[in-house]
This record gives C-alpha cells, structure tokens and sequence, in this order.
C-alpha cells in the first residue's frame, strides 16, 4: 500500500430517481467476453461490462428536469421553440451570437473544418482530442500539438497541463511557410488527462491569435469542469460563478465546438457557435447536407430542450465539486494501492500511467491495450487505451513530447456511487499485485481511421 491520504468519499448532491440493474458476469463469461471481441472493449455488449468507465460522453444520467424538458419537445421541423430556447442559452453561455446545433461534437468539428481547414494548411491545438486530429487530417490539414512540455510528464503537479506552449505557438505563426487557418484549444485537455487550461494562458494564446488575424475556436466539450479548476487553482477566482469564468473564457475565443454529451449532461447532442456570421451561413448550408435543418440539426427537438437544461446544471457548483471530488477520490483510491495515475487527477476520469504500471513491455507490446484488457478481466471494468493505438499513426512526435501512454478510466456523470469507485480502485490495486505476470498484445487486424475503435487484438505468448 502506498502512503497517499486517502479523502473520504464525496457526498452526492442528489438523490436517486431511477435505477438500472447492473451485475458481475463470471469469470467464464468475461474470457470467453475477451476473445469474441477480438480483445477491443469497444466490441464488448454492455452485459459483459460491469462498471462501465469507457468514456463520460453521452453516459450521462439525466435529471428530474431534463426529463421533463423532453415532455416540451415541440417537434416542428423549422423554427421549434426549443432550438429558441437553445439559442438564448448558448448566447449567454459563451456569448456567441450564432448558434448551430448538431446531433454531437464530431458534426461540428466536420462544419468547421470543412470549412477553415484547407490542403497543406496546419491546425494547432494544445491537443487534439482523436475526432479532431481525424477531422483535421481528413481535410489534407497538419494537426499539431501545442501543450506545454509539463503535459507530457505524468508526475509533474502543474495545475494546468492543459496549457498551450504560447512561445511555440507564436512561433509557428510568425513562420510564412505555414498557414494556419484557425487555432483550437481544447478544455479541459481530455488526451492529457483532463487537465485543465488557465485563462492567464487562455488570454496568451487569445492575443497572439488576434495580433496575427488567426481565429481561436475552442473545443468546449468540458467547458464546466474547466472553469471548477480556473476558479479553485487560479488567483483571484475563487469568488467567481462558473458562468462568470466561463464568460472570461469565452471572451477570449472567436467560436467553439461543443459535444453536449460531455458538459451537456445529455445522452446525444452537440453544437457549433461562432461570431463569424460568414462562416455560421456556410456552415448552415453544410448542416442542412449532413445533419438537418439549422433549427434541430440532426436531433429531436425535445433533445435539444434536455440540452438547454443540462447546460446550465453542469455550471451549478456543488455539482462539480463533487464530480471532480469523485475523479480526485479514484485517483487517490488506486494511488492507495501503488498503482501510478496521471497527477494531479484531471476533471473527468482518471488516468493510469502505462509505462510505469507495465515497465516490462515495450511500446510493441501495446501495453495500454495489455492493461484495459487486464482490468476487464479482473472485475469488468471497461477502460480505454489513450496511447499508441489512438494516436501512433500520426507523425513522429518532437523530442520530449512522446505522447503519454495512458489507460483512462472516465467516470460517467451522476451515474456510479463512492462504493462502485472503490471497487474499481481495488480491481486495479489486484491487476497492480500481478502485474509482472501481464503480457503484451498484437494488433492483428488494423484499420486507417480511428483504428482503436475496431482494430482487433491477441495476447502474446507469454515469455
Ligand atoms: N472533443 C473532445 C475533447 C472529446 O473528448 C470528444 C469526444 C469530442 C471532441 C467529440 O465529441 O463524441 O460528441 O462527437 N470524446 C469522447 C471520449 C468520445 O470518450 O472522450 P463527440
């Protein structure tokens, strides 16, 4: 056991409505689990899972009022009330007047880089989060990654690792040679580990993308999560309301894209907001090819009001106390064991350090995969591999920036209780007791795009 203070769980500020039954399937089960889903958790059926921490996006559980709010869908093809709804509360949000709604982030992210994103062209970030990367590239663009060098050390305690290196990026934009149509952020930055961006940073970035005449979008996905660690760790903001700081961040950016299955606190949703009345006309006539007329966007109108009414309880204090207070007492839970996390733990899951959990294997060995596997066997936990699988296809990284081999175990909102996240801990204090026994993976069968979502895998022999 390591000698970490271990915080006492933190108390819902909620009680529960509705339940779903879960269970442990057996041992037998979760073998014979593995093999016919050619060892990729993204192929296992939600029976063979029992804490599922895939991901926290659409995994939500709804409110009292969202569900009510689905019961005012008023399903008009044009001009619903409850796009109105939306509009109004996405403007005071982030206040970008023009607002675009689209069934989830990745239908934004193909509006706005369909449209900015040119052939040769180089997108910065601090980092791309893999829907974007895919979206860059898919429009014969460079993605490139910004974060600063505290990013890619797993131990270093910076408050906010998910900076932008702001002396790079000027630089790269002071270059002729690149063209660089739009700079995005990303908050918090999800493949760092949801590590939170400053708006001290945030305000760099902003003036030396203005000086230049470059647009800065934001990916707003965990937009919320963000503003609870501006407001907990940055001077002077601890008075501040979550919208408040949320304003300061939007102030500094000319548009975002938002995936509400994240901050949204919904099941399905999204949007893109901007200033840019050219680009949201453009983007409209896209919208109308892809996802729907640009007042529903691909979703049911009643999905949009759930939406309206999400956004504003993701901004709601106690909320995200104890949401970050839930990352923050796994990270501490498993760190009890000895495991190795991602320090500090970010806003929305936490993240195992690979290299240091499996040092035996090398990067061939796909040891992040190794470990989602192993901790599936253990107790059904679904996690997934951030690492050489999700990212190793791009370019070679610059020295001292290899990106983080990572496992993420990402917490569900207002679905798993403490007791749920102490068994999870204790299952990879057990996969942690073991794992010198732990072999590496093979990829057998590997696909060009977003390979990690159907690639499938096979253990080695063991040596
Ligand atoms: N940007 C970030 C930072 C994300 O984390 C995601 C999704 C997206 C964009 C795309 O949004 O899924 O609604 O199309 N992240 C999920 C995850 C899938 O598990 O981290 P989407």
């Amino acid at each position: 056991m390591g000698s970490e203070p271990v915080p006492p769980p933190p108390i819902e500020p909620y009680k529960v409505k509705v339940v779903e039954r879960i269970s442990l399937p057996s041992r037998e089960a979760r073998e014979s689990a593995l093999v016919r889903s050619g060892f990729n958790l993204f192929n296992l059926t939600s029976e063979e899972v029992y804490i599922d921490l895939l991901t926290d996006s659409g995994t939500s559980a709804m409110s009292d009022r969202q569900w009510a709010g689905l019961m005012v869908g008023d399903e008009s093809y044009a001009g619903s009330r409850n796009f109105r709804h939306l509009e109004e509360v996405v403007r005071r949000i982030t206040g970008f007047p023009e607002v675009i709604p689209t069934h989830q982030g990745r239908a934004a992210e193909n509006l706005l880089f369909s449209l900015l994103a040119r052939p040769g062209s180089t997108v910065p970030n601090n980092m791309h989060f893999d829907t974007t990367r895919t979206h860059v590239m898919r429009n014969g663009a460079r993605a490139v990654n910004l974060a600063i060098p505290a990013a890619y050390d797993s131990q270093d305690p910076h408050p906010f690792k998910g900076n932008v290196n702001v002396p790079r990026l000027a630089a790269l934009l002071a270059d002729p040679q690149v063209k660089v149509p739009l700079v995005m952020v990303t908050l918090t930055n999800n493949t760092g580990g949801g590590q939170p961006v400053s708006l001290e940073n945030l305000g760099e970035v902003s003036r030396v993308c203005r000086a230049r005449g470059v647009p800065l979008y934001l990916d707003m996905c965990r937009w919320a999560e963000n503003s609870f660690f501006v407001r907990a760790r940055e001077p002077g903001m601890s008075h501040r309301s979550i919208a408040e700081i949320g304003r300061m961040t939007f102030d500094l950016a000319d548009g975002a894209t938002m995936s509400a299955k994240k901050d949204g606190l919904v099941n399905i949703g999204g949007f893109l907001a901007t200033r840019d009345p050219e680009l949201a006309a453009r983007a409209k006539e896209l919208l109308i090819v892809f996802e729907g007329f640009p007042t529903y966007g691909g979703l049911a109108r009643r999905d949009l009001e759930a939406m309206s009414i999400g956004l504003e309880e993701a901004m709601d204090l106690e909320y995200l106390a104890h949401r970050v207070g839930q990352v923050a007492f796994l990270a501490e839970r498993i760190a009890a064991h000895g495991a190795p996390v991602l320090r500090p733990p970010g806003g929305h899951g936490v993240y195992l350090d690979v290299r240091r959990f499996l040092p035996h294997l090398s990067p061939a060995d796909l040891p992040g995969q190794a470990l989602a596997v192993e901790l599936f066997r253990e107790g059904a936990v679904r996690s997934v591999e951030v690492g050489a699988i999700m990212f190793g296809d791009g370019e070679s990284p610059s020295p001292g920036e290899t990106p983080l081999e990572l496992v993420r175990l990402a917490i569900p909102r207002r679905v798993y209780s403490s007791a749920h996240l102490q068994y999870v801990a204790d299952v990879v204090g057990a996969v942690w007791r073991r794992r010198e026994r732990i072999v590496g993976m093979t990829m057998t069968h590997a696909p060009e795009h977003l390979r990690h979502f159907t690639a499938k895998f096979a253990p080695k022999p063991a040596a």
